[in-house]
């Protein structure tokens, strides 16, 4: 078993030497104090994953020091507590184990007896923490969807997905750069029936035109020259699954044929295939064009819009739902403290305001990108506005963030020389 931190209180300097050296003997890192008003310092000042305090001690009593602890500190966050009580006055641990205490010994008590007793206190505090962490994992993936927000839009988006999760219906996601597109897109086939077949992804802006049909929906051996195996489409792959058609708006009037005929019969022939195929899979499609502009321009087929919009999701910019703003900074920034390591506990008012005030014109990615990048540049508990200036802004332009933005694309490499620079 892995040890734990323990601050141990005892005023009598015997007794806090026996059990210390016992404790750390055990393998628990221990603090010690043979005062109360220090273990309450030490309690604010750093946490524990247990805490073992006699009852009575001069100035403050255990029991206030369990009480304050158990005032101001949530419970995930405090330390398992162990009372130690030398009178025998079992009014007082009842009192100590109402207020949250996990268990009491009373004195004389024997040092196996303490150190059985911390060891399943950690197990147990260990366990819960996982649960914990298991649970808010689990919310943030399945009643949520991993997607932040408070505003009316999220809320929105939110309940279309899932109402949309629960058919086979095409679903259409359009909004600009960075909105989420992807993230909801995997939030309803995530939910769907169909969760554990395949979600397969075509990104259709990365494939040149001449593959993308071939990608999509496969070749025969000597379909074309190159064509020297037979290969599987993405629609084949997706079969019983879902497909998502990343940029829709990018593909070519021929291709665009092709997969209007899949939506209406839900069937096709690979390249160079005499057999039709049919398959049972749903279409989720993004965009960052306005397709209704392009049926107008003739550059999209009408018929293929009206299929692809069945169920339209709009995700909204990010400066038109400012009021988000705030949860997601505090989202990326726990993400990324947790990543590196570092303790940063929140943002300075007035950087906040910056933040809020900013046109993100790379919607949430580029909040995201520059919470990592401020959380890799601070030196301190609190990311301040200088964090960001450091970046190369003499002065941050109150009507937005220009220089955040031209950093945004600094390689990893020239964000680590700036960081061990500062
Ligand atoms: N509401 C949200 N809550 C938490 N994270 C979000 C939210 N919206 C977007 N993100 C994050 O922002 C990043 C960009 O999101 P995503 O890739 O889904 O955007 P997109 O609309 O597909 O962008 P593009 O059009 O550039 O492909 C991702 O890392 C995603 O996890
Ligand atoms: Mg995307």
């Amino acid at each position: 078993m892995a040890g734990g931190s323990v601050l141990l209180a005892d005023d009598e300097e015997k007794i806090l030497k026996t059990l210390g050296r016992a404790l750390s003997e055990d393998g628990h890192d221990v603090v010690t104090t043979p005062s109360a008003v220090a273990a309450q310092r030490l309690l604010a000042e750093r946490s524990f994953d247990l805490l073992v305090i006699d009852y009575l001690m001069p100035q403050r009593t255990g029991l206030e020091v369990i009480r304050e602890l158990v005032a101001t500190t949530p419970e995930g966050e405090r330390p398992a507590i162990i009372m130690m009580t030398a009178y025998g006055t079992v009014e007082s641990a009842v009192e100590a184990m109402k207020l949250g205490a996990r268990d009491y010994l009373q004195k004389p008590f024997n040092v196996d007896e303490l150190l059985v007793t911390v060891r399943r206190l950690l197990e147990e505090q260990r366990t819960r923490t996982g649960l914990r962490y298991l649970l808010s994992e689990r919310d943030a993936d399945f009643n949520n969807y991993g997607l932040v927000g408070r505003s009316r839009a999220v809320m929105d988006v939110l309940k279309r997905a899932e109402l949309v999760a629960a058919s086979r219906s095409t679903v259409l996601i359009t909004g600009e750069t960075g909105t989420g597109k992807e993230l909801v897109a995997r939030a309803i086939h995530a939910r769907s029936g169909q969760r554990d077949m395949p979600m397969i992804k075509v990104n259709c802006a990365a494939i040149p035109d001449t593959l993308l049909e071939s990608e999509l929906f496969g070749h025969v051996r000597g379909a074309f020259t190159g064509a020297s195996f037979t290969k599987k489409g993405r629609f084949a792959l997706a079969d019983g699954g879902t497909i998502f058609l990343d940029e829709i708006g990018t593909i070519s009037m021929a291709v665009q044929a092709k997969l209007l005929r899949v939506l209406q019969d839900r069937e096709f022939e690979p390249l160079g295939a005499e057999r039709t195929q049919k398959v049972d899979v749903r279409v989720i499609a993004a965009t960052s064009r306005d397709l209704r502009q392009m049926v107008a321009a003739e550059k999209f087929q009408e018929d293929l819009y009206y299929r692809l919009n069945v169920i339209p999701i709009v995700l909204p910019a990010l400066r038109e739902r400012r009021e988000d703003i705030p949860m997601l900074v505090d989202h990326f920034l726990r993400r990324f403290a947790r990543d590196s390591g570092k303790r940063i506990e929140d943002v300075e008012q007035s950087l906040m305001a910056e933040l809020e005030r900013y046109d993100w014109p790379g919607n949430v990615r580029e909040l995201e990108n520059t919470i990592e990048r401020a959380v890799v540049l601070a030196t301190g508990p609190h990311l301040t506005r200088e964090t960001l200036w450091l970046m190369g802004a003499p002065s941050a332009p109150a009507s937005g963030l220009p220089t955040m933005r031209l950093h945004a694309n600094l390689e990893w490499a020239e964000r680590e020389t700036i960081r061990r620079a500062l």
